[in-house]
């Protein structure tokens, strides 16, 4: 076991401050990883607030972060596929019993057992599980990511969440090219569904409450960009997606999209907000419509996720900040004023 450095909020009223954390010596099939960027998620904020207390109750102190890329510092002897020096990237998940029927069809998100990065049981340790605001991270080979080595670290770190989160469901709901795509809420995740989309080869059309957010949408592979408060420009798309993927954090109105589904077209929540959305019966009915949720994606399809993203040049847009600006980046994203991840740098941290 050894100490180091980390960020953590000690109450769902406190803001995160400086403390030091343990982390066990890697064993034979770990690897320990110096932490260089750190995205940050709107559900670390959600996490560190205890938003989700019905689901998931935090446990404090929380060391939040789930979005990491570092370079190797030292490997167990059986680990195969890094090594000391290399780049590396962990995201939403450090483990899973590896044996059930999830595991083994690679959906290790689905596990009964999933360990996510922070605020869950470590079986090393006890206590939780701490995440990426901190120096340096030990996480079994097996939830180790590899970095397309042409892309820039502090760029790649928001794809561990917010780029496979995106990723996934459209995949799953067999968005393709010149399928019409909805992209709601531009924030981190819903900058990265636009830049997949746009990749895939979608009509992409975002809806934001943000009219200064209009050029950026385009710039970032938007085809059309609705402000959504405009219920005349909503209506003009009524009946016509494929698909439409929900990125919002807050409470919203979520019918106003699925109208906008045609027959058999499906809206996926990603968003997460803290309170129950309210869903009419028939908005379903008519056009056999479907609503689903959808989390995070499978290891396999997250190295598939980064391997396309060097393939195509994509990372997010970030604003990169020392940790010592965390709570001021927190009351930010709640105003909706990200453009579009923070990427935390986490040599701020080592000065500290
Ligand atoms: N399912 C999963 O596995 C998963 C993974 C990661 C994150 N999440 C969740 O996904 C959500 C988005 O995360 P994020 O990191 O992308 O957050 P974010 O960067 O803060 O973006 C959220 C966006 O939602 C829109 N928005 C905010 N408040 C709104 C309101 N009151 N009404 C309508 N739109 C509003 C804004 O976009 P505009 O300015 O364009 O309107 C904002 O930029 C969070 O709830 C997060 O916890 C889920
Ligand atoms: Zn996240
Ligand atoms: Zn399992």
């Amino acid at each position: 076991m050894y100490k180091t450095k980390a960020y953590s909020a000690v109450s769902a009223s406190s803001p995160l401050a400086r403390t030091m954390i343990a982390r066990r010596d890697p064993t034979e099939s770990d690897v320990q990883i110096e932490i260089l960027f750190c995205g940050i998620c709107h559900s670390d904020l959600h996490q560190v607030r205890n938003e989700w207390k019905e689901v998931m109750p935090t446990v404090y102190p929380c060391v939040p972060g789930h979005e990491i890329v570092g370079r190797v510092t030292k490997v167990g002897s059986a680990v195969s596929k890094f090594k000391v020096g290399d780049l590396a990237a962990v995201g939403c998940m450090v483990d899973s019993d590896g044996t059930c029927a999830e595991c083994r069809a690679g959906l290790e998100q689905f596990c009964p057992n999933v360990i996510f990065t922070y605020n869950l049981p470590d079986k090393h340790l006890g206590g939780v599980t701490y995440g990426g605001y901190s120096e340096s991270i030990v996480v079994d080979q097996r939830f180790v990511l590899r970095v397309p080595t042409n892309l820039n670290p502090a760029g790649v770190a928001p794809l561990l969440c917010a780029g496979i989160t995106t990723y996934s469901p459209m995949r799953h709901w067999g968005v393709t090219k010149e399928k019409k795509v909805g992209v709601v809420g531009l924030g981190g995740l819903g900058h990265m569904a636009v830049k997949i989309a746009h990749a895939i080869g979608a009509h992409v059309v975002v809806f934001t409450t943000s009219p200064k957010k209009k050029e950026d949408a385009e710039r970032l592979g938007a085809d059309e960009v609705v402000i959504s408060k405009n219920a005349d420009e909503m209506q003009k798309h009524a009946g016509s997606f494929d698909f439409i993927l929900d990125a919002v954090s807050a409470d919203h109105d979520v019918n106003a999209y699925i109208n906008l589904l045609r027959r058999d077209g499906n809206l996926t929540m990603v968003g997460a907000p803290e309170k129950a959305l309210a869903v009419p019966a028939f908005s379903l009915i008519m056009g056999r419509r479907s609503l689903s949720g959808s989390p995070i994606g499978g290891i396999a399809e997250t190295q598939e996720m980064l391997d396309f993203c060097g393939k195509h040049g994509l990372t997010a847009d970030v604003e990169v900040i020392p940790i010592q600006k965390v709570n001021e980046a927190y009351a930010r994203m709640l105003k909706s004023d990200v453009k579009y991840r923070f990427s935390i740098d986490m040599a701020s941290l080592k000065s500290e």
